[in-house]
């Protein structure tokens, strides 16, 4: 029995010796070594290549390394019928719940604008609204998408929430649906996309999305890169109607070093690393989940093929 990691290469050797540690019964081989593919029976993956998948044909598991599945079920020649498990856990969410926190806080208080009066040696000091003068919208009501709403609302932030279907959480204005997009929008003064990267929600954010939202309006993109139409963004940006906007995942990564993000003023770029997964605290939720599936025990994080989440 054996299982093959592709990963980012820089990372999967140390992958790799956690694994195999929490795994001992199952042989943990690398991608560019996978000896005989008939042994391999799951694959823990990130961003797999085109068709790498189906020269395994013993596969009964393929399993995320991250939330997202749109990096697995993005290839054409996926495995028919093999079961994805995504990885969630308490360490992808308190990460993503920093980092949202974190630059949400960052636009409330007004913390750019001090860092530039700073490098002026100008003394500037502004009294920034209440949190609970502050509308955040959160896109995507999943376990990090919910989580990070709730820690805003307990900072005292004026939270609602938006995702495809309804959802009830406790102190936040829960909105869904195409037809409750434009209220949800017209409510939020800092927007946080966590939202999965679906059919749906593929270039949701473009120019008439960006209309919806109040003039002087902020972005916070920890989803993935094609929910945003980079153009229309930069276009939003030029004309004023939004303030800013902070990204962690584009369209292409590594972002290209020509790329206007990088140099732009009302830009932040983060490189993917919201919420990084690392091998002691997201390997033990990977084995524990492998575990549960190899037993026949339920996998809550088996996701939905069709649906893509
Ligand atoms: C990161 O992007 C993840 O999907 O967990």
């Amino acid at each position: 029995m054996a299982l093959i990691l592709h990963l980012r290469t820089a990372r999967e050797l140390w992958w790799q010796s956690h694994l195999q540690k929490l795994l001992p019964e199952i042989e943990c081989r690398l991608w560019r070594e996978p000896g005989n593919p008939d042994d391999i029976e799951y694959a823990v993956v990130w961003r797999p290549p085109e068709g790498g998948l189906q020269q395994f044909r013993n596969l009964k598991c393929i399993v995320s390394v991250g939330a997202g599945v749109d990096h697995v079920l993005a290839d054409s020649q996926l495995p028919e019928g093999v079961p994805v498990i995504r990885t969630t856990g308490t360490d992808l969410t308190q990460r993503m719940r920093e980092y949202v926190c974190l630059h949400v806080l960052r636009l409330h208080r007004g913390l750019d604008r001090q860092w530039q009066a700073q490098c002026a040696a100008d003394w500037q000091p502004d009294i920034t609204p209440l949190a609970s003068q502050r509308r955040v919208g959160v896109m995507g009501l999943g376990k990090l998408g919910a989580d990070a709403a709730a820690s805003l609302a307990s900072l005292g932030f004026d939270v609602a929430g938006w995702a495809r279907s309804s959802h009830h959480i406790d102190r936040i204005d829960c909105f869904h649906g195409d037809a409750q997009l434009a209220d949800f929008l017209a409510r939020t003064d800092i927007l946080v996309c966590l939202l999965p990267l679906t059919a749906q929600t593929d270039s949701l954010m473009d120019r008439e999305f960006f209309s919806l939202l109040p003039k002087g309006a902020s972005i916070i993109n920890a989803g993935r890169g094609e929910h945003l139409v980079e153009q229309d963004l930069l276009d939003a940006l030029e004309t004023e109607h939004l303030a800013s906007a902070t990204l962690d995942v584009f369209r292409t990564e590594p972002l290209p070093k020509e790329h206007p993000f990088w140099a732009h003023p009302k830009v932040l770029v983060t490189p993917h690393v919201g919420s990084m997964i690392d091998p002691e605290t997201g390997g033990r939720e990977i084995a524990r989940n492998l575990l549960d599936f190899i037993a026949n025990r339920p996998v809550a994080d088996v996701i939905d093929r069709q649906r893509g989440y």
